[in-house]
């Protein structure tokens, strides 16, 4: 049976911090689906289709590595596609109470799916996507933090915004 596991998250954008997760998983499972959510009521910077453009610039090329999208409940979605395991990054004690209460929720929704967690390298320790854009936009250099497609992606959002 192959190993399916889907590694969620909003992705707006991508950072090397979630690079960095997938690398490390990329040779546990047979199959990784980065699972964009789409939630109508949570405004991005990111549209859905540039988030999932952004990503199949980095991954679109790799065989076991599929770049989707999901509306509604994570579990529902990890059942369609045959995926056992949720993989989340955990950067910091911060992260955990959140962690925590969405791994047991997911469990009692479907207790057949179990969420991992795996530690990004410590360089990206403090990186989220929110942060990147709070810099961004103040004009802070976050070279390295982000795959070069987001960065450039990143100055033509804020470009496109500066001129309306
Ligand atoms: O990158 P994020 O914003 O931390 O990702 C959070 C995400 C998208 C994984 C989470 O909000 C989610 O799973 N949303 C889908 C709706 C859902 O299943 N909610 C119940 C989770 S306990």
């Amino acid at each position: 049976m192959k190993k399916v596991a889907v590694f969620p998250g909003s992705f707006d954008p991508i950072t090397n911090g979630h690079i960095d997760i997938i690398e490390r998983c990329n040779h546990l499972f047979d199959k990784i689906i980065i699972a964009v959510a789409y939630n109508p009521e949570k405004k991005g910077l990111f549209t859905l289709e540039e988030r999932l453009e952004m990503i199949t610039n980095i991954y679109g090329h790799h065989k076991n590595i599929i770049i989707d999208s999901f509306e509604g409940l994570l579990v529902h979605y990890a059942k369609k596609v045959g995926a056992k395991i949720i993989i989340r990054g955990l950067r910091a004690i911060s992260d955990f109470e959140y962690e925590f209460q969405m791994a047991l929720m997911n469990r009692r929704l479907d207790d057949k799916i179990e969420t991992i967690y795996m530690m990004p390298h410590e360089t990206y320790s403090y990186v989220s996507s929110r942060l990147i854009k709070e810099v961004f936009q103040l004009n802070g250099s976050v070279k390295g933090l982000v795959p070069p497609i987001v960065e450039m992606k990143l100055q033509e959002k804020f470009r496109k915004k500066l001129n309306k």
